[in-house]
């Protein structure tokens, strides 16, 4: 056994000189581990359970799991997190014969300690930067915190906000959530696995989970090839190609074969085509949910189905653990296989270092050091500022004088503290969430501030509205701060009603009717409707849920010391008979040309077509010109880019940011093409008159479509180019041959 022992040691102190050196050391390290294992251990290391129970009161522990972690049955833990109790499960773990560390996982979706926006929310900023630097502060308090990895980011395309998790994800676009993707990835991993400020990422949900039917979490998805590999796969090659360290399947079926024993996602995509080298952990009990989905008869034939698909860790279905053993020995599922599922999960073991140090990202210093780092906060204010979205501002109403006199703030979202988290907050003390509330009355420090509840989210009384309508009354302005819960969105959220829930609409009129000018604040995990408020409402500014600088920075908008720069990474319906509605549809054989005239056209005859508010808008308080747009040839070959260039102005009074985006169309193809497509973008900040060129470049890729049995590619004809500050607001157009 001492020999084992030492033999590891001497094994992991591998040491690098360049990276091929030190990927063909850990290779060579990995083959020398798993020469001394037993089948059993190398199970052992495909299994992931959750931590609830093993730390704590050891009256509530699972002895039978500590023992498992003893006995090397188990590779890593979801949910143990802090310094203290993953050294607690460490040095359990390395009580087994080969001293094998664990790997201890979280989701830290959009923080850890220090709370940053939604992930949706953080898409309506367009600024990768700030996106891959609140990643990386939750990476490095994660790691300071003992955890090695997170389930995140979420890459899934969504463009049903019915869906709970469309608050998880970067809304509805392929090019964006391909960017936002990378820019995750590299955020919470750094450069190189192995610093301690940083942890392997996981792009989830492998694949599709984003078109569940008809919104409903958890249930099937039905789509074409070209759907799957034109809108829903490019963010997870995104990922891949950024290093991400793992993938997560999902939980839903595509066209009927369970993501979690799909080979053809798996094995012919990811570890095949695309030639993914980390693994793939299995969602949570997805194994043992291919039983109800009746795909798979009992608990063995589940566990055969998902190692042979490529689904390398088992999360919490129990299912290698008892089945797979038995499996291999019968010759059932090839040792072959588990052997490449382990084999990718101890190179993540040795590239993060714990080999080396098994208790590298348990240091108790750190953890307090790097837990309470001044600096996170500014990084979580600029987030906040940068994904507020302006959706309307009549008469130019925002933003508020700070002289302003009296400001009634009503609504049951204006003390929100818990709410301003959102979904998928594992650590943080959302007490230290600062409230529109505490923001405002920070910001306008001369003002007199009255409060009103009016009515909770979910109220089916109307009790408060008089007190509400007094305290408007007596007031200058009124700021509403209306919208959803936080537990409204998320996992196994998902709503068929999404207008705001309660009484909020009704308190609403209640109030506009005062006559004082209203400005609605929304706080949301998706895109609501609200078409009432939309036309009555002096100004809305969409604000998600902003994590713990929220209420500074909806002050900041407010006030005008910050100029919102956010754009909607999802379209808003007016109403759920829309959905799914994106700006990336495709065209019709009968397309509606004249809004007055819809007969026999595709459309409803009791809704227009158009969304509330598209993708890609939202409002500053300056104004910008788009001019000049200059493609630098009148048509290219196949195979080269084609430039272009056009002048951005800011035409208002203070310096703002816009967010130019670049749309196309294919505009006749051997298959039919959307009427845009979103193809670059650029965050642009300009002083009042300030003007700058901007180039965009459209690369052979960005002109290619998917085809089946053919793959990517792409076709002689006119590409029509777009460009504009929103999906339905073109300034310049123009187009180009491809030949
Ligand atoms: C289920 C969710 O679908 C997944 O995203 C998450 O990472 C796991 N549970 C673990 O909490």
């Amino acid at each position: 056994m001492k020999k084992i022992n030492s033999l590891i040691l001497i094994l992991s102190l591998g040491l690098a000189s360049s990276v091929s050196a030190q990927k063909k050391t850990i290779d060579q390290r990995v083959d020398s581990v798993m020469k001394l294992m037993t089948l059993k251990e190398k199970v052992g290391q495909l299994n992931q359970y959750s931590g609830r129970e093993v730390t704590g009161p050891s009256s509530d522990r699972k002895n039978y799991l500590l023992n498992d972690i003893k006995n090397g049955m188990v590779g890593s833990m979801l949910n143990v997190k802090g310094v203290k109790d993953t050294r607690e499960i460490q040095a359990i773990a390395l009580q087994s014969r080969l001293k094998i560390p664990m790997l201890f996982s979280l989701d830290v979706i959009h923080g850890y300690k220090t709370v940053f926006p939604i992930p949706l929310a953080e898409s309506a900023s367009w600024d990768i930067d700030a996106i891959r630097a609140t990643a990386h502060v939750a990476a490095a308090e994660a790691a300071a915190s003992g955890i090695h990895w997170t389930f995140a980011p979420m890459v899934d395309i969504a463009r049903d906000p019915r869906w709970g998790r469309v608050m998880e994800g970067a809304g509805e676009d392929t090019y964006l959530g391909s960017v936002i993707a990378r820019a995750r990835v590299l955020g919470f991993q750094g450069n190189k696995l192995g610093a301690v400020d940083g942890i392997m990422a996981c792009a989830k949900h492998f694949a599709a989970y984003g078109a569940s039917m008809a919104g409903r979490d958890y249930n099937p998805v039905d789509m074409s090839e070209q759907q799957l590999h034109e809108i829903y796969l490019p963010p997870f090659k995104a990922a891949a190609d950024a290093g991400v360290a793992t993938f997560m399947n999902s939980f839903n079926t595509l066209n009927g074969i369970p993501a979690t024993g799909n080979s053809y996602l798996q094995r012919d995509i990811l570890k095949g085509a695309w030639g993914y080298k980390g693994f793939v952990v299995s969602d949570w009990g997805s194994i043992k949910e291919m039983l109800p989905w009746g795909f798979a008869t009992d608990l063995n034939e589940a566990a055969k189905f998902a190692i042979e698909a490529g689904s390398d860790m088992d999360m919490e279905s129990e299912a290698y653990k008892k089945e797979l053993e038995s499996l291999i020995k019968s010759g059932n599922v090839n040792v072959k296989v588990a052997d490449d599922a382990v084999r990718r999960i101890l190179y993540k073991k040795f590239e993060l270092g714990l080999f080396d140090d098994p208790y590298k990202f348990s240091d108790e210093k750190r953890e307090a050091k790097v837990m309470n780092d001044p600096s996170y906060q500014k990084i979580a204010l600029a987030a906040a500022q940068k994904s507020i979205v302006l959706l309307k501002n009549k008469a130019n109403i925002l933003p508020l004088q700070k002289s302003m006199q009296r400001i009634a703030l009503i609504g049951p979202l204006v003390n929100a503290k818990r709410d301003q988290a959102g979904s998928w907050v594992v650590y943080a003390d959302t007490a230290n969430i600062v409230s529109v509330n505490e923001g405002m009355r920070a910001k306008f420090g001369n003002a007199q501030f009255s409060y009103s509840e009016g009515t909770s989210i979910t109220d089916t009384s109307t009790v408060g509205f008089n007190m509400a309508i007094t305290t408007a009354k007596n007031a200058d302005v009124v700021v509403m701060v209306l919208g959803e819960n936080w537990d409204m969105s998320g996992e196994s959220k998902s709503r068929t009603d999404i207008s705001l829930p309660g009484k909020q609409e009704e308190l609403f009129n209640a109030i506009k009717a005062t006559g004082k000018p209203v400005v609605v604040v929304m706080m949301a995990g998706r895109p609501l409707v609200f078409n009432n408020i939309a036309d009555k409402a002096d100004a809305i500014v969409y604000a998600w849920f902003l994590g713990d600088q929220g209420g500074n920075a909806i002050a900041d908008v407010l006030s005008g010391d910050y100029n919102p720069s956010g754009k909607l990474p999802m379209s808003f319906p007016r109403n759920v008979g829309q959905i799914p509605i994106f700006y990336n549809h495709y065209n019709t054989g009968r397309p509606v040309t004249k809004s007055n005239d819809i007969r026999y056209k595709s459309a409803y005859i009791d809704s227009p077509n158009d969304p509330r508010f598209a993708f890609g808008y939202g409002l500053s308080y300056t104004s910008f010109a788009y001019s000049d747009l200059k493609l630098a040839q009148a048509s290219v070959i196949k195979g080269q880019t084609m430039k272009l260039s056009f002048t951005l102005t800011n035409t208002g009074k203070v310096t703002g940011e816009e967010v130019a985006q670049l749309y196309i169309q294919d505009k006749v193809a051997s298959l039919v093409r959307p009427v845009k497509e979103l193809k670059d973008f650029a965050k642009v900040k300009l002083n009042s008159g300030e003007s700058k060129v901007i180039n965009f470049e459209l690369t052979p890729a960005k002109l290619a479509f998917y085809k089946e049995k053919f793959g990517w590619i792409t076709e002689p004809g006119i590409f029509k180019v777009m460009i504009g500050g929103s999906s339905d607001e073109i300034k310049l157009e123009g187009d180009f041959k491809l030949r």
